[in-house]
C-alpha cells in the first residue's frame, strides 16, 4: 500500500503533502485495493515508509476518517470504513458515507471531528465507576442536582444570569424543554408569538397544547415587536432566539429587548429566550441574554448542550424566574427529565472540570476558520453570503424559487436547506441556509461550494 503513495508525495507539489497521501489513500478504496473494513498501517509506520512526519499522516486519516473513509478504532487503529464501497470516484462524502456521517454543509451539528471523545469517555468512565447503589434509584424528575449546579455556575459567568440551581429544570432536549413550558403555563387558546422566519420544530409543541401561533416577522434587528404587539396584542407567549436569530443570525437590538420586556411585564406575559447557540460569536461584543435584564421575572430562559457539546446527548434545560419553581417542579412530576443519569453527571463532570470552557474555546477558533473557508469558497463561486456576527450557520440570498435550487442540490448529496421552508407565512426573499461545521479543510469547503455551484446551475 505504502510504495503505491509514495511516488507521489512530494514537498515540491503544489498540494500539501497530507493531501496528497489523502488522495492517493482515496484512490486506494475506490479501485479496490484496500477494502472496506481492512486496518491501515500506523500512522508512524506509514510515516517511516513515505518518508514524511507523522503529523503529515495523521492530517491525511484525520481528513480522510471527517470524510467519511476510515475510521478509528482507539487503540485498534484506523481502518476503512466498513460501509465504504469500492468504484467510486465521487467524493465520500456523496457517495460512500457511513451510516451517521454528516453530509456536506449539514444543518444543526457541531464538529465532530473536533468533539474530544476519548476525554469524554474517560469522564464517563470514572463516573460509572463512581456510581453507588444509590444511582440505580428513579432520577430527580428536575434533573440530576451536580448537573442543575454546574449549569448555574456557568450561566453566571458566562451569561451573567444569576439564578438558583432549583431554577434550572433539565430536560430531554429544546422540544421537551417547550413542552415543560406549555403544560406548565399555558393553557388551550393561549397566544404565542413565533419569529417568522423561524425554528419550525418547536411549532407542533405548541399546536398539541392547543395554542394559538402568531407569526412575527424578523428584520435585520431581529423580531418585529412592534408588529406583533399591533397584530396580536393579547398574545401571552413571545419564543424568540435573540442572540442569533434562527436562522437568520441577526441579533434582536437593545431597543426591542426593552420593548419586549416592558410588553411581556404589562401583558403578564411570558418570555422564552432561546439561547442555542449564543456560544459561537465571532466579531463584536454579544449583547447579554435577556433573562440578565429580567427585573420582572417574566423571562424563561432555555439552553442546550446539543451545539456547545453534541445532539446525541438529548440533554437541555429551562431557568424559570423564582416565583414559577414550584409550578415547574409539581409538572416535572409528570413531564419528568428522561436524559440518563450517566450521561447528566458526565456533563456535569465535563463542566465542574474545566473541559466545557476549554471545549468552546476551541471551538470558537475552530468555527470562525471554518466559517471564513465556507465564506470565500462561496464568494468564489459567486454567491451572495449574507454576512453575520455568530452562530454555526450561513445564509446565502438567492434569486428565485428557493426550494426548487435546494432540490437540485440535495439531489447531488448536498444537505443545504431553503429559507422559504422556514417561513411561516412572511414572502420575503429566498435563501438558502447552510453549516460550516464538518467542512474540516479549506479544500473540502472549496470542493463543496464548486459543487453546490454546479448542482444549482
Ligand atoms: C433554534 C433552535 N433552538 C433549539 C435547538 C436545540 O434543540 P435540541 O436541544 O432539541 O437539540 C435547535 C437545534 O437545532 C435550534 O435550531
Amino acid at each position: 500500500m505504502a510504495s503505491s503513495i509514495e511516488p507521489i508525495v512530494s514537498a515540491h507539489h503544489a498540494i500539501p503533502r497530507y493531501q496528497q497521501i489523502a488522495r492517493k489513500l482515496k484512490q486506494a478504496i475506490s479501485d479496490g485495493e484496500l477494502v472496506a473494513g481492512s486496518r491501515l498501517p500506523s500512522s508512524r509506520t506509514m510515516a517511516l515508509e513515505l518518508g514524511v512526519a507523522r503529523a503529515t499522516v495523521e492530517n491525511a486519516y484525520g481528513e480522510l476518517v471527517a470524510q467519511g473513509w476510515l475510521e478509528r478504532r482507539g487503540q485498534a487503529g484506523t481502518f476503512v470504513s466498513p460501509s465504504v464501497t469500492s468504484g467510486a470516484n465521487n467524493p465520500a462524502f456523496v457517495t460512500n458515507q457511513p451510516q451517521g456521517a454528516p453530509l456536506p454543509f449539514q444543518m444543526g451539528l457541531p464538529a465532530l471531528d473536533a468533539f474530544p471523545r476519548v476525554l469524554w469517555a474517560r469522564i464517563m468512565g470514572r463516573r460509572l465507576r463512581l456510581q453507588t447503589r444509590y444511582d440505580l434509584v428513579m432520577p430527580e424528575a428536575n434533573g440530576e442536582s451536580t448537573l442543575r449546579q454546574a449549569i448555574t455556575d456557568y450561566l453566571r459567568f458566562s451569561r451573567s444570569i444569576d439564578c438558583q440551581p432549583e431554577q434550572v429544570f433539565i430536560t430531554a432536549g429544546f422540544q421537551a424543554a417547550m413542552r415543560l413550558v406549555a403544560h406548565t403555563l399555558a393553557k388551550p387558546g393561549d397566544g404565542i408569538w413565533l419569529e417568522d422566519p423561524g425554528y419550525r420544530y418547536v411549532r407542533p409543541v405548541f399546536a398539541e397544547a392547543q395554542m394559538v401561533l402568531h407569526a412575527v416577522p424578523v428584520d435585520e434587528e431581529g423580531m418585529q415587536i412592534d408588529y406583533g404587539i399591533s397584530h396580536f396584542p393579547d398574545a401571552r407567549f413571545a419564543l424568540l432566539t435573540p442572540a442569533h436569530q434562527s436562522p437568520l443570525g441577526v441579533a434582536l437590538s437593545l431597543t426591542r429587548r426593552h420593548q419586549l420586556l416592558d410588553w411581556v411585564a404589562a401583558n403578564q406575559g411570558w418570555l422564552i429566550e432561546d439561547d442555542y447557540d449564543s456560544e459561537f460569536r465571532y466579531h463584536g461584543k454579544p449583547l447579554p441574554p435577556i433573562k440578565s435584564l429580567d427585573g420582572p421575572q417574566r423571562v424563561i430562559y432555555a439552553g442546550t448542550f446539543s451545539k456547545s457539546l453534541f445532539p446525541a446527548l438529548r440533554v437541555a434545560w429551562l431557568v424559570v424566574p423564582q416565583q414559577q419553581v414550584e409550578a415547574f417542579s409539581q409538572h416535572a412530576h409528570f413531564l419528568p427529565c428522561t436524559a440518563p443519569l450517566l450521561i447528566q453527571q458526565t456533563i456535569a463532570d465535563f463542566l465542574r472540570e474545566g473541559h466545557f470552557w476549554r471545549h468552546l474555546k476551541k471551538m470558537r477558533l475552530c468555527y470562525s476558520e471554518r466559517r471564513v473557508w465556507l465564506e470565500h469558497a462561496l464568494a468564489q463561486q459567486g454567491f451572495d453570503v449574507v454576512p453575520q456576527a455568530g452562530g454555526i450557520q450561513l445564509v446565502m440570498r438567492v434569486n428565485g424559487d428557493d426550494r426548487a435550487l435546494v432540490e437540485k442540490a440535495r439531489k447531488a448529496g448536498l444537505a443545504v436547506q431553503a429559507l422559504s421552508d422556514w417561513r411561516m407565512v412572511s414572502q420575503g426573499e429566498g435563501g438558502i441556509l447552510m453549516s460550516f461545521t464538518n467542512l474540516t479543510s479549506q479544500a473540502m469547503a472549496h470542493q463543496a461550494a464548486k459543487q453546490l455551484r454546479m448542482a444549482i446551475s
